[in-house]
């Protein structure tokens, strides 16, 4: 990574991944392959489709449908997941290996957030699937909440750590696990301390700011999702994770769009829209913690080590100067409201190279 001396004005580093994107489907993938390619050299695209992605046959198929969105001067490579569901047979993770194109298996645990209906409703009813995942070396990504009516919406991300991640780590030694989106100072302070094979991905809206942000003079519903955000003594230990320069945290913006009246509305969506303002909002979490110089790892390097993938070759440059966060994009025949849209980030995004 480059960074010119003294006031920093600009920083070239390896291109990025987005290890967890929400690219949705149909006329959305138009606006949306589009804003993640900018950026990004591939992504992990999660399966959360209506009905969702729950076959090899399925996952391709809805790769070619990205694909088919892909700008023509883009190498964007769309990493595809299945849903695990509680009758996903376990033949279906050699299928899903051999295919090269599905990266990993996707637990919600069922009715924690958009379209997890389908999820799984006990983990021992996907015991052989995990097995399975296990001899094949294939990842398992985590939504890690708990469901119960009883347990209060931010507590679920700590009780689930303690309930189901402890014990699925250490019941499945052989298992690569990515605890998604984390958002509490428990889940930090587990995938430090968890064995190798366990990593999480960290949003930059839960970098940025706590539940104040959200809730504070106004409820502001383009900054709920789900985990959702908590305090401030979470937002910094995500903060010291993500800039500690450990392998096991890496980028995954959670980038997930809903249209802007189904987020203004009496119940609205879970979900910010980051993809178009990703990495300037990363590099501001990062220069406020003065740590510019690790965010090479967590954008580009971590992420492919955990997944057993090369680093992108091509390599992209932010410059410090001020970019206006679009408050307003297409989304098939309506719009979204990208995350924080209308202010400004200090650094713009300039270019994406192509290896020399
Ligand atoms: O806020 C969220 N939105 N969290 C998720 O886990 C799913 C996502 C979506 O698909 O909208
Ligand atoms: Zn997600």
């Amino acid at each position: 990574m480059r960074l010119e001396p003294e006031m920093t004005q600009t920083l070239t580093l390896r291109q990025p991944d987005d290890w967890h994107l929400h690219l949705r489907d149909g006329a959305a993938l138009a606006s949306l392959v589009p804003a993640t390619a900018a950026q990004m050299g591939r992504a992990i695209v999660m399966p959360n489709l209506k009905p969702p992605v729950t076959t090899t046959e399925m996952a391709l198929a809805y790769r070619a449908r990205i694909l088919a969105h892909r700008p023509a001067d883009s190498t964007f490579e769309p990493l595809m997941t299945l849903y695990l569901t509680d009758s996903t047979p376990p033949e279906e993770v050699a299928v899903a290996r051999n295919s090269g194109c599905v990266h990993a298996f996707k637990l919600y645990p069922a009715g924690a957030t958009t379209n997890s209906d389908s999820g799984v409703t006990d983990l021992r009813k996907v015991r052989h699937v995990l097995e399975a995942m296990e001899r094949e070396d294939m990842v398992l990504c985590i939504h890690g909440e708990v469901t119960d009516a009883d347990v209060d919406v931010f507590d679920r991300e700590r009780v689930f750590v303690d309930r189901t991640l402890a014990p699925l780590v250490a019941e499945h030694p052989g298992l690569r696990i990515v605890v998604e989106h984390i958002t509490t100072k428990e889940a930090a302070q587990f995938v430090t301390d968890a064995r190798d094979g366990v990593g999480a991905t960290v949003t930059p809206q839960h970098l940025l700011v706590n539940r104040n942000a959200m809730l504070v003079g106004g409820i502001r519903p383009h900054y709920y999702c789900l985990p959702i955000l908590k305090r401030e003594e979470d937002r910094c230990a995500l903060v010291t994770a993500a800039t500690s320069g450990s392998t096991k945290f890496f980028l995954g913006t959670d980038s997930a769009p809903h249209a802007l009246h189904t987020k203004e509305a009496e119940c609205g969506c879970a979900g910010c829209f980051t993809a178009v303002s990703a990495l300037e909002l990363y590099a501001e979490a990062f220069e406020a913690a003065g740590a510019l110089q690790r965010l090479e790892g967590f954008a580009s390097l971590h992420g492919p080590a955990f997944y057993r993938l090369p680093v992108n070759e091509a390599r992209v440059t932010l410059v410090r100067r001020p970019f206006e966060i679009p408050s307003e994009w297409a989304l098939a025949d309506t719009v979204v409201r990208p995350w924080r849209g209308g202010t400004h980030t200090a650094w713009s995004f300039l270019r994406s190279e192509a290896a020399q």
